[in-house]
């Protein structure tokens, strides 16, 4: 199981962790910036960049496709634009089969290097005509975002970043580009990569990505943006099908909007949302037709003010900030047991206050194997090491007994780390040697300093003969 793919429980247990790494920011000595209140993003200001991106694919052949000159001539305007405004850019290029291709990537100056928000939309058309609603829309709306935020004077906490990525209709190929070049400590930098492409369908819907629960924070501002503005919403598993998916794969947070393509739109959600049932929501979805008139200016409109409040909310979030929990603070919640499975996820029953066999303190533990019979549990449970750690360990306490005899290992408990989709593990423990009694071990997570992992313990017993590996008063520490 991939970390990203862990139930709603752990990202609950996350959501809290992040919650009570807040409450120590407040205690100690970094007080958290006044958040600057959402803006009121121009959408005449949007809609007269959407002309812009229409007059050159008129001037460059009706497109704004990959290898094709629109697509160099939208590039070097955005770039324009934002260098303007006192961006930092770079065009960074690539090759594809259908030509050249280009990203431009877009830095804010300042906020704190190791906490990086990401906005990003693809800027290129397909080839049959002019991409207005794909993806002029995203494009044009976070442009608009990055030049408010530039007017605005506003410092940010974290750091901004803006990305328009060419060739996504070639198959994600600018963004996955990106992530393939960065360097990993860059990467791990990066909190949070949000999307947006199509976010002005004709026939509109409010689509919220669902299809990474670590970015449920984010995900979660998202809907609630809508809802206090009663708009309904609608969640979409998007299946890789835009640029957050590099980002997504890599472990980091994503989140998205989209208003509709192909699909049609049903009774019900008319009903909620108006335009036409039994229709698209963009019927010119990658035609000729997607110009300036397959566009629905009050879906841009309330789209555009959702993207600036994500974007002001994320630039001013605690997002771990420069503070560091005390020397010595446990990050695993729950974790001596005590109170049940709460913050855990895993085999349910595995955490137990069954007296067949002793907690090293209180009365609750994991009591992991112990069915003599095949049999795979386990516990887990995520966690964010602070990218400013100098040490951080994780220890527990364990007691394996077992009616197994002989060295052979037969039945096995793994103490594993899984982060970003790879799971290593730190130390194979099995019947073998097992002496019922308790001992505590320890393993150092620095590897993990900036990451959010999940700290695993998988016990696997074979077909006869029991091996109980009991688990208790665990920590995961750092200074
Ligand atoms: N990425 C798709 C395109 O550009 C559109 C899309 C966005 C589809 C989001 C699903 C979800 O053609
Ligand atoms: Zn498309
Ligand atoms: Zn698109």
């Amino acid at each position: 199981m991939r970390s990203i793919r862990t139930t709603a429980l752990t990202a609950v247990a996350s959501a809290t962790l992040v919650a009570s790494l807040t409450g120590v920011a407040l205690a100690g000595t970094t007080s958290p910036a006044a958040a600057a209140p959402s803006p009121d993003l121009s959408v005449t200001n949007v809609t007269a960049s959407l002309q812009a991106l229409q007059d050159i694919a008129t001037a460059n052949g009706g497109n704004r496709a990959t290898g094709r000159p629109g697509y160099k001539a939208s590039a070097d305007w955005v770039r324009a634009r934002l260098d303007a405004a006192g961006f930092t850019t770079q065009l960074q290029s690539f090759s594809t089969s259908s030509g050249t291709s280009y990203n431009v990537i877009a830095d804010w100056p300042g906020g704190d290097p190791e906490h990086v928000v990401m906005t990003g939309a693809h800027l290129d058309s397909v080839s049959a005509g002019p991409g207005i609603n794909d993806n002029g829309t995203g494009s044009a709306a976070i442009l608009e975002a990055a030049l408010a935020w530039a007017a605005s004077g506003n410092t940010a906490r974290n750091h901004l970043r803006f990305a328009w990525w060419g060739a996504e209709e070639q198959g994600l190929l600018g963004s996955n580009y990106y992530m393939r070049t960065l360097p990993t400590a860059d990467k791990d930098r990066i909190d949070l990569y949000q999307n947006y492409d199509m976010v002005g369908s004709p026939n509109p819907g409010y689509f919220v990505y669902d299809d990474n629960p670590v970015g449920n924070e984010a995900r979660d501002a998202m809907t609630a943006y809508y809802t206090s503005k009663g708009i309904p919403w609608e969640y979409i598993d998007v299946q890789g099908r835009s640029d957050h998916a590099s980002f997504r794969s890599y472990g980091i947070a994503t989140t998205g909007m989209y208003a509709g393509g192909e699909d049609i739109k049903t009774s019900a959600q008319a009903q909620k949302w108006g335009g036409t049932s039994g229709r698209a929501f963009d019927p010119c979805y990658h035609r000729s037709c997607d110009t300036m008139a397959n566009i629905n200016s009050t879906a841009l409109d309330r789209n555009l003010d959702m993207i600036g409040h994500m974007v002001w909310l994320y630039a001013d979030k605690d997002l771990g900030g420069t503070s560091v929990p005390p020397t010595g603070t446990n990050l695993l919640a729950n974790p001596g047991f005590e109170s049940g499975a709460a913050s855990w996820t895993g085999t349910s029953g595995a955490i137990t206050s069954n007296t067949g066999r002793p907690a090293h303190a209180g009365s609750w533990k994991a009591w992991l194997g112990g069915n003599g019979r095949t049999a795979t549990e386990s516990v887990q449970q995520q966690v964010t090491i602070p990218a400013s750690a100098t040490a951080a360990s994780l220890s527990y306490w364990l007691r394996t007994d077992t009616a197994e005899t002989g060295s052979t290992a037969y039945d096995t408990l793994k103490v594993q780390v899984v982060s970003g989709g790879t799971t290593t593990t730190l130390r194979t423990v099995s019947n073998a040697g097992a002496t019922a009694t308790w001992a505590q071990t320890t393993h150092s997570l620095l590897a993990y300093r900036g990451k959010t992992i999940t700290v695993k313990f998988l016990a696997t017993e074979d077909s006869s003969l029991q091996t109980s590996f009991v688990l208790d008063d665990t920590a995961v520490t750092t200074s």
